[in-house]
């Protein structure tokens, strides 16, 4: 028997990143090829002529799975009946800003959309923050829809998971689906920690850690962890806007996993909320290596981490904290 079309809000849809992500919704790479959707797509007055613009796009497309399209500037129409909601809409920084710095403007979108998913989307809707600074604005949402569960609420650093594997890739001159493992640890932000000590690579004599393979400790240590902490300002450099087409690509894989569930032995990074595994604060959405499994995250427990990693985890969590007291006090 054919499925039932699940309802998809994508807000902030007539941006960049929601222009390379609602086609991939639609071809069913976000919830497999057999998944029927119905697009909710979100923006500002403002944006409502280019938003109708993506609507006759997607129209015009005839993809077969899309069995809907709602284009709207009204976030209860848009939050109505959802079962997963990609939350991008807000203000992208740009060349010269930190991620906190778009921080006074997000996270009051944030508090005020949390009451409308709260209200109108369907139970056990699934959250996914896309929007900078992306842990904080999960966390204010969370703080303020308290009716949603908070396994609920996620937010993206896969997009961070996705970085490190490909300069795992290139370095080693492998191919990027045989790299796993790699954890990103904390926060969207250039104080993440991208951890490879349990990372491994498929290779014909069989899986092998990474370290092993790049014998190469100080670049692991060093140049690797830097450039993956800072590709979202290279690309903004580069093409003097930030990130779209990976990060569209990799909340597309946030959510496929999320609800498909990991490949067995393989773990992702997912911004989450903290329970104090790892003796990460309580109270934080943070970055941990989780695997998936009938629709739940579950964290991996029980992964041995070094002094250095370990310096790297609290620093990164010291900076959530900050971002967190900041966040109120923008929105008081
Ligand atoms: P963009 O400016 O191209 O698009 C953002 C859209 O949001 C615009 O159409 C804007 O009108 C809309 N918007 C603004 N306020 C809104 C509101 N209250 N409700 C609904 N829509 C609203 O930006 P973009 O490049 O698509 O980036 C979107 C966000 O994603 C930015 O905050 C960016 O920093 C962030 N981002 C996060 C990651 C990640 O890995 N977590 C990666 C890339 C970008
Ligand atoms: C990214 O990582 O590409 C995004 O968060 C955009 C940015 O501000 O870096």
């Amino acid at each position: 028997m054919a499925k039932q079309p699940v309802r998809v809000l994508v807000t902030g849809a007539a941006g960049q990143i929601g222009y390379a992500l609602v086609p991939m919704i639609a071809r069913g790479v976000m919830l497999g090829p057999d998944q029927p959707v119905i697009l909710h797509m979100l923006d500002i007055p403002p944006a409502a002529e280019a938003l109708n613009g993506v609507k006759m796009e997607l129209i015009d497309a005839a993809f077969p799975l899309l069995k809907g399209v709602v284009a709207t500037t009204d976030v209860v129409e848009a939050c109505t009946g959802v079962g997963v909601a990609v939350m991008v809409g807000g203000f992208p920084r740009k060349e010269g800003m930190e991620r906190k710095d778009v921080m006074t403007k997000n996270v009051s979108i944030y508090k005020s959309q949390a009451s409308a998913l709260e209200k109108h989307a369907a139970a056990n809707c699934k959250v996914l923050v896309v929007a900078n600074p992306a842990n904080t604005n999960a966390l204010i949402l969370k703080e303020f829809a308290p009716s949603i569960p908070e396994k609920n609420i996620s937010c993206l650093t896969r997009l961070d998971h996705n970085r490190a594997l490909g300069q795992i890739s290139e370095r080693l001159k492998v191919q990027v689906c045989d790299v796993k493992n790699a954890i990103i640890w904390g926060n969207h932000s250039s104080s993440q920690y991208p951890d490879v000590n349990h990372a491994t690579v498929n290779t014909p004599s069989g899986e092998k850690p990474v370290r092993e393979l790049v014998k190469d400790d100080a670049w692991l240590n060093g140049e690797f962890i830097s450039t993956v902490q800072q590709r979202g300002a290279a690309i903004i450099k580069a093409r003097k806007l930030s990130s779209a087409l990976s990060a569209a690509s990799a909340a597309c894989d946030h959510i496929r996993d999320w609800v498909l569930g990991t490949p067995e032995g393989t773990w992702v990074s997912m911004g989450v909320y903290s329970d104090g595994s790892y003796n990460v604060p309580a109270g934080l959405i943070y970055s941990f290596p989780v695997t998936c499994r009938n629709g739940e995250w579950t964290i991996v427990q029980g992964l041995p981490i070094d002094e250095f990693s370990r310096k790297k985890m609290d620093a990164t969590a010291e900076e959530l904290s900050e971002e967190k007291a900041l966040a109120y006090s923008c929105l008081s």
